[in-house]
């Protein structure tokens, strides 16, 4: 079993999807291991996204991103990380699979429901971003 991380954005959590969500996720076969309800600061999110700094996106994507309560979590399942990038579907709702989170539950590219993590390495970090070393040594 292997862990990723996944945060239901604010416009989802603000559009009361959140549940709808989790049920989606757990439906498909990830265990929730670790949850929490959070609004990120600028800073928080500037750091988070800091691979994107520089992107013509990426002042939208942090203002956007705190805007409202995010619910980060960790999600256990065989081969997580890329389970989880098939289960959210393509960046742009428009273009994700049909039964994808993106196409069930995005209103845009920007506004898109749900982020995760796209390799271990990065897994780690941000599980590390939002579940302290106690949470972390249950996984
Ligand atoms: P995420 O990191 O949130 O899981 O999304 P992703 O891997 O599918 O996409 P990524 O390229 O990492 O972009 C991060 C987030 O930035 C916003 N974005 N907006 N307007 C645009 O052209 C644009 N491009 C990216 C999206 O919210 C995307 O999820
Ligand atoms: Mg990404």
């Amino acid at each position: 079993m292997s862990h990723t991380l996944a945060i239901i954005k604010p416009d989802a959590v603000g559009a009361g999807k959140a549940g709808a969500i989790l049920a989606h996720l757990e439906h498909a076969g990830f265990k929730v291991r670790a949850l929490r309800l959070t609004t990120m600061d600028a800073k928080q999110a500037g750091a988070f996204y800091a691979v994107h700094e520089g992107r013509p996106f990426y002042a939208e994507l942090v203002e956007f991103m705190t805007s409202g309560p995010v619910m980060p979590m960790v999600l256990e399942a065989d081969g997580a990380v890329a389970k989880l990038r098939d289960t959210i579907g393509a960046t742009d709702p428009a273009e994700a699979a049909d039964g994808t989170v993106r196409k069930l539950f995005a209103e845009s590219k920007g506004r898109n429901a749900i982020h995760a993590s796209d390799s271990d390495e990065n897994a780690a970090i941000e599980i590390g971003f939002f579940f302290s070393a106690h949470e972390r040594l249950r996984l």
